[in-house]
């Protein structure tokens, strides 16, 4: 299955090689490429763009991109949102000039077509004059909206109305993205607007990373483990840096989440061990990130027991959704012994094929003590985004690859995804999903590869 050619005849299985499990670095930069990839993967499949508590009240918006379609996230009187293109169906203008606000309507600036907070038309100035025509009744004179689907407070949009509902997009993966997502009465709380900056790559080179890159922190973070910021010691890096083992989940949707041993960062942080300990007192010795002793009951609330076993042994901390989300909920030691979590979900925006939007959404529960959330958002500032001790390596790395990947002998190169072990479920593991134990691993990379060959070969 792969009808895409591109205008010099190259096809999709010379650029991905199933076979060799290789990528051309061709892929990287080929502008070709990247129109295809507009129209089949962000004008097909669901995109996060924000999250509800950025828009609590009637009338207010953000302003946000899906790929290069510029959008508003809008929440109308009645309390629903609606995600809307910002192209003034009159003659183009953007409607909305404002990064977010609150709005009763939103009226273009160029000859003053107005709006609803749902997308509906209001009007057009100077109303006995017909000045909007009489060829379309008002009802088709809107803003063109997108499908909408709010999960755990994401919001996600799509082009796509006859595609997949977002719970067959995630697949297998909800099982455990719930546990993420959707584990308390009052869910996550964004803390701040999103940090927002433009890196010189393409959005497929932070895109695959973010399908489980666990190899990567042993080399490009090592300072940071070095520094105790990051799980493992300088002389135990390559035997038991806690961040090394776990379980790796994908699907065939692309999507991917690595589950770490709690017991080895139990061990780190403390020097104790679980042995003997019942899930409930290992969910107290060592909450999850992001969760305080006292949120805890509500978990019972909203997780089965083996979501629940599986947040106390070992919860998912990094990982991605297809095309372009990273989430890293991950644990963050403190000096004084204990760890609060550091929760962080970032969008990588294609501008052109040489350039990414980071977006980097900072979260925690709404529930959490203030003092709990400040810590939280010092931590995310600290090792995420435009700042962040970690991010800054990756940050560094991808423009890098990506002007290899412009040179002629460069884009003949190919990545090459060969530490493949193959499904293996564990005994007794908790969920469903294509299931990766033991030391990290290529797979769920490859798995993203597939998830891209699979919707752009799709015509
Ligand atoms: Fe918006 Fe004319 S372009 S009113
Ligand atoms: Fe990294």
């Amino acid at each position: 299955k792969s009808r895409l050619v591109l205008r010099d005849g190259t096809t999709l299985d010379e650029l991905i090689d199933v076979d060799m499990n290789e990528v051309s670095m061709r892929v990287m930069s080929d502008e070709e490429l990247y129109a295809h990839e507009m129209e089949r993967i962000f004008a097909k499949t669901w995109l996060l763009l924000a999250h509800e508590t950025e828009i609590p009240n009637p009338g207010d918006f953000v302003m946000r991109d899906m790929a290069e379609d510029n959008v508003i996230v809008s929440r109308d009187r009645a309390g629903e949102i609606h995600v809307m293109l910002n192209v003034c169906p009159h003659r183009g203008m953007k409607v909305c000039l404002a990064e977010a606000g609150n709005a009763a309507s939103h009226r273009c600036i160029y000859h003053g077509w107005a709006f609803k907070s749902d997308g509906s038309f209001l009007g057009a100035p100077v109303e006995r004059e017909r000045m909007h025509g009489d060829k379309r009744g008002k009802e088709e004179l809107g803003l063109k909206k997108a499908r909408v689907h709010v999960y755990g407070g994401l919001i996600f949009a799509t082009w796509n109305y006859e595609g997949p509902t977002f719970e067959e997009f995630l697949g297998d993966t909800k099982f455990y993205f719930d546990q993420l997502f959707c584990r308390t009465d009052g869910g996550l709380e964004m803390l701040g607007p999103p940090q927002r900056f433009v890196l010189p790559c393409n959005w497929k080179i932070p895109g695959e990373q973010s399908g489980s890159d666990g190899f990567h922190t042993l080399t490009l973070h090592r300072s940071l483990m070095e520094g105790g910021i990051m799980g493992g010691t300088a002389e135990s890096i390559y035997d038991n840096a806690p961040g090394m083992y776990g379980v790796d989940i994908s699907c065939k949707q692309g999507h991917s989440l690595r589950c770490l041993e709690a017991a080895l960062t139990f061990k780190m942080f403390s020097n104790m061990s679980f042995e003997g300990k019942t899930v409930d007192e290992r969910l107290h010795m060592l909450p999850p990130p992001g969760i305080t002793p006292e949120l805890i009951p509500q978990l019972y609330k909203h997780l089965s027991p083996t979501q629940i076993e599986q947040l106390a042994t070992c919860p998912p901390q990094v990982g991605g959704m297809f095309p372009n989300i990273l989430f890293a909920f991950i644990f963050a030691p403190r000096t004084d012994g204990g760890a609060s979590g550091a929760l962080a979900l970032h969008t990588y925006v294609p501008k052109g094929p040489n350039h990414v939007e980071f977006v980097n959404f900072i979260f925690a529960e709404k529930d959490a003590p203030e003092q709990v959330k400040r810590d939280m958002l010092q931590n995310s500032i600290q090792q995420t985004g435009t700042s962040g001790t970690i991010e800054q390596d990756d940050a560094d790395t991808w423009p890098q690859i990506m002007r290899n990947a412009r040179g002629v002998m460069g884009k003949g190169m190919t990545l090459k995804y060969q530490a493949l072990t193959g499904h293996q479920k564990p005994e007794g593991w908790y969920g469903d999903g294509l299931i990766y134990p033991g030391f990290t691993k290529d797979d769920t990379q490859w798995n993203w590869w597939l998830a891209y060959r699979d919707l752009m070969s799709d015509a």
